[in-house]
């Protein structure tokens, strides 16, 4: 986690770095600094938000042409001043910004302590800049050079930028593990953890791979491997427009992201499924066809929202393409030494692309000989690029904590994908898929629809605000959407919130149910609707206060439930489309109501990169 942008060229440095870092606040918020060089080499730093080092700096010189700047995700040593990068050498002539963990921190710390060096704060990060001076006080080599060879010396993530007071037009920046995306400009370069830094200045980018070093020196970009390789940048043309990555006249990015669904849900679909035609198609199903047809197994890692994502893809794989689906725990998987065959299909979900620890799974499926389908959200991040064929989800940028559109993108992509494989397999009947492929058609329609619940559920909002507790409830493909509405509660409202298959309930959660505990349960028109009605009953004969989605003209369940929010009709297999709108408005209302800051929840950040 943790953000980091820098500049060089001949605007003013530090409004370039203070407005990039305020779009990777998403990334960490806990602290951030700034460098800045105008010769001398500056380091402002402070504890909080963005806007605390912007007040912190407003009456000192900051006039600079080069500099780097930093937000914070704790890792190492706690949130506060001094451990707020950028980190001065001993000497105070380099300093670094770093994204990432250095695993053996503790014995280079040693070493350079044996040495002689002193360290003023806590972090991983101050012992990076030390082994790097360290190793060019001991030879007579560059700064890039002494760079280079430590990245031999470190075990661990990085993405760095170091920036010397010696080199008034050098940014020298490496990465193995953390993204860093290098924008060309005319005269200047952009360093920063994605592109949103950069995109209003140059839409020409070089993704750095892992283990490579790009020095910028004197506007000139060059681009070595840490065998010290030279390669040759590949600029790449950005698509992102700067409007995906600003507010749009709404409160928050997360209200935003949850209503423009509509649109990334037919942006996912796009090109992909025209029903009238029986037009069906993902370009890498089509190139990996034969391993579809043939895979014995599927498994399915991730984590967070995207898990959640993956446990409806395995009732939609299951029931349509009958092939046999285990979903993961990226974080599980990665230690726990499965069993992959080489006939598996790895299907990895992520938005950021960039979660370590779905990378690492990859990486350990990858050695076994498992084909690797990612399905990412960021365009060429980390994991699109480590997997062996893919399906972007095209949700566009979601900068909200709370993952809300790139959630219904991903089991839009799944959907298809389920779809797809069946076909491909001859599991599923003609007019069945057809069906489906209308229905889905349908969906865009329907969920704006399905938004315009947005006023009642304030309401009900409103009403349950200061509970101490939730229980969220479902069945089948709506268990996974239960799961979700209690994460996206939990996560942005602080309230302790617990998913569960509604059958369950019975052993356990059933004890905690009392007139003050708030259970929602989503009992949309299914084959398992008369069982959910019943849990229902269980619900109430405890006095629960139960908040009902329903599919619109249920006639049965209004008695029983204090408040029932209906949804539009739509087949069982494609309800948790519809069904977690009103969650997600849920959640973010609740939010909202408690005071909290709903874009940048505490203790979270939006892609983590660290295990
Ligand atoms: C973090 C985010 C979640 C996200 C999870 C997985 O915890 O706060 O919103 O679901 O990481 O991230 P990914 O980018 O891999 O989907």
């Amino acid at each position: 986690m943790c953000g980091i942008v820098a500049y060089v060229g001949y605007r003013e440095a530090c409004p370039i770095i203070i407005k990039g870092l305020k779009r990777l606040e998403y990334r960490g918020y806990d602290s951030a600094g700034i460098a800045l060089l105008n010769g001398n080499l500056n380091v402002y730093k402070k504890k909080g938000k963005v806007s605390e080092l912007e007040n912190f700096i407003s009456d000192k010189n900051t006039h600079s042409h080069i500099g780097m700047g930093h937000t914070r995700w704790a890792t190492h040593g706690e949130p506060n001043d001094v451990n707020a990068h950028p980190h001065y050498s001993s000497s105070k002539k380099i300093a670094i910004i770093h994204n990432g963990i250095i695993e053996n921190y503790g014995s280079l710390k040693q070493h350079l302590i044996n040495k002689g060096y002193e360290f003023h704060s806590d972090t991983d990060s101050e012992v990076f800049i030390n082994l790097i001076e360290d190793i060019r006080e001991n030879s007579n080599i560059s700064l890039a050079e002494a760079v280079r060879l430590a990245l031999h010396e470190v075990v661990g993530a990085y993405a760095i930028v170091v920036i010397s007071h010696d080199s008034p037009n050098q940014l020298i920046a490496a990465r193995k593990g953390s993204p860093l995306v290098i924008g060309v400009g005319k005269d200047e370069f952009f360093l920063a953890s994605d592109a949103t830094p950069i995109i209003e200045y140059t839409n020409e980018v070089v993704y750095l791979n892992d283990y490579e070093l790009a020095v910028i020196r004197d506007g000139k970009l060059d681009i070595r491997t840490r065998e010290d390789v030279s390669q040759t940048p590949y600029i790449q043309k950005l698509e992102l427009e700067l409007e995906s990555i600003e507010k749009g006249g709404y409160p928050h990015f997360m209200l935003k992201e949850i209503f423009e669904q509509p649109r990334s849900i037919l942006d996912s679909m796009r090109g992909r499924l025209v029903a009238e035609n029986s037009h069906l198609v993902m370009a890498s199903v089509i190139e990996f066809e034969n391993k579809f047809k043939n895979a014995d197994r599927i498994l399915i890692v991730a984590c967070g929202t995207s898990w959640h994502a993956g446990l409806v893809a395995e009732y939609l794989i299951e029931e349509f393409a009958r092939v046999p689906v285990e979903v993961e725990y990226a974080s599980e998987f990665r230690y726990r030494n499965p069993i992959i065959k080489e006939g598996d299909i790895v299907i990895a979900i992520s938005q950021s692309g960039e979660t370590a620890d779905t990378l690492a799974a990859i990486e350990l499926a990858k050695s076994k000989g498992a084909m690797i389908f990612g399905v990412c959200n960021v365009v060429g991040s980390s994991i699109a690029r480590a997997t062996d064929a893919g399906a972007y989800t095209h949700a566009g940028p979601e900068i909200g904590v709370a993952s809300t559109k790139a959630f219904t993108a991903q089991v839009t992509v799944l959907t298809l994908l389920a779809m797809m494989i069946a076909e491909k397999r001859g599991t599923i009947e003609t007019s069945t898929l057809r069906q489906l492929m209308l229905e889905m058609e349908q969906i865009p329609t329907k969920v704006e629809k399905a938004l315009q619940l947005d006023t009642e559920i304030k309401v009900i909002s409103e009403i349950f605000k200061d509970a101490a507790n939730f229980l969220y409830l479902g069945r089948g493909f709506n268990f996974p959407v239960a799961l979700e509405g209690a994460l996206k509660l939990k996560e942005i409202s602080y309230i302790h919130a617990e998913g569960y298959p509604a059958a369950e309930m019975k052993h356990g959660p059933i004890a905690l149910i009392d007139a003050n505990m708030p259970v929602v349960v989503i009992a949309t028109k299914d084959s398992s609707y008369e069982k959910i009605v019943s849990n229902i009953q269980e619900v109430k004969a405890r006095k629960g206060r139960i908040i009902a989605i329903v599919t619109e003209g249920d006639a049965v369940i209004p008695d029983m439930a204090e408040f029932v929010i209906e949804v539009p009709d739509t087949h069982e297999a494609l309800t948790p489309l519809l069904s977690v709108i009103p969650l997600q408005l849920l959640s973010y209302h609740i939010a909202v109501m408690r005071g909290c800051n709903v874009d940048q929840p505490r203790n979270l950040a939006k892609s983590v990169t660290v295990e």
